[in-house]
């Protein structure tokens, strides 16, 4: 077991490193009842204070590195309309967003969360927790570990992540608002479910259910079948959160229009990779 590692996650509480112990394994029982009922589950003080304050120093030493992002999207990511589509198709719906990264490319070499993120224990922990085995890290360069900012005023609309799991790990809480709020299991493989999709986008609440974090908790979520969103972030200090992914092809990575449009930029590998999925889905 890796010294840095014991620095950063309450193995105390959480002993991830030993799956066999009976103390992980309720908990692992725990998380993947939550995520198989609502796609989402929340381990409460995962990392310790320590190394929150370290995660949070080193993004914002970064933070003018950030790519914030003002393109209105649709629930797909898209920023370009489609008139061959119904006008009230929720492919044609486009919201204000405002919001940004620190694409995983710029991250220091030593960096924390970078760390973290390459640790074999997480990446167990996690397929164990979704009952999903093998997951892979995320081949995205830009995408798999990257610091989410939104400053006071952002938003981040409804719309399905195009990695099947994503974990949060909340770093700093705005004042009020930024709420994360989400619609479980509304999308699977081979149905899109649309009708639905445009009732929640059009305002319907049945669905939608809002989760709390607190800095150091650990969300861990099925995005690419859960619709999501976070509420528009109120007074002055922003919302911070990392977001590292895991995904079920270690072979993929995010399409050419998409990662121009949310981490700013296109590298060679989303040109040579980006081919059509095979789950049938949108992204
Ligand atoms: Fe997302």
């Amino acid at each position: 077991m890796n010294d840095r590692f014991k620095n950063i996650v309450d193995l105390g509480k959480y002993p991830i490193q030993d799956l066999n112990s009976p103390k992980i394994k309720e908990i692992i029982n725990k998380c993947k009842t939550d995520l198989d009922q609502f796609s989402c589950s929340t381990i409460p003080n995962f990392i310790l204070p320590k190394s929150l304050e370290i995660m949070n120093a080193e993004l914002e030493k970064q933070i003018d590195e950030v790519y914030m992002s003002k393109q209105s999207i649709n629930a797909y990511l898209y920023s370009k309309d489609d008139p061959s589509l119904p006008k009230d198709h929720p492919k044609r719906i486009f919201m204000n967003r405002d919001n940004g990264y620190l694409n995983s490319d710029l991250f220091a070499r030593d960096s924390e969360m970078k760390f973290l993120y390459e640790q074999e224990e997480l990446l167990k922990f996690v397929s164990a927790c979704l009952g999903i085995s093998p997951i892979y890290r995320w081949a995205d360069p830009l995408a798999c570990h990257a610091y989410n900012v939104m400053k006071p005023e952002g938003i981040l609309p409804w719309h399905f992540d195009s990695c099947e799991f994503t974990l949060s790990l909340m770093i700093q809480k705005p004042e009020k608002g930024g709420i994360f709020e989400y619609c479980p299991n509304i999308r699977e493989p081979g149905n899109e479910n649309f009708e639905e999709v445009k009732k929640v986008i059009d305002g319907d609440r049945t669905r939608v259910r809002q989760l709390k974090l607190e800095p150091g908790d650990l969300q861990i979520f099925k995005g690419r079948f859960t619709l999501h969103r976070v509420t528009k972030v109120e007074g002055n200090r922003s919302r911070y959160l990392c977001i590292p992914a895991y995904v079920l092809d270690p072979w993929r990575v995010n399409t050419p229009e998409h990662s121009k449009a949310i981490y700013g930029k296109v590298l060679p590998i989303h040109i040579e990779r980006n081919l059509t999925r095979s789950d049938g889905l949108t992204d």
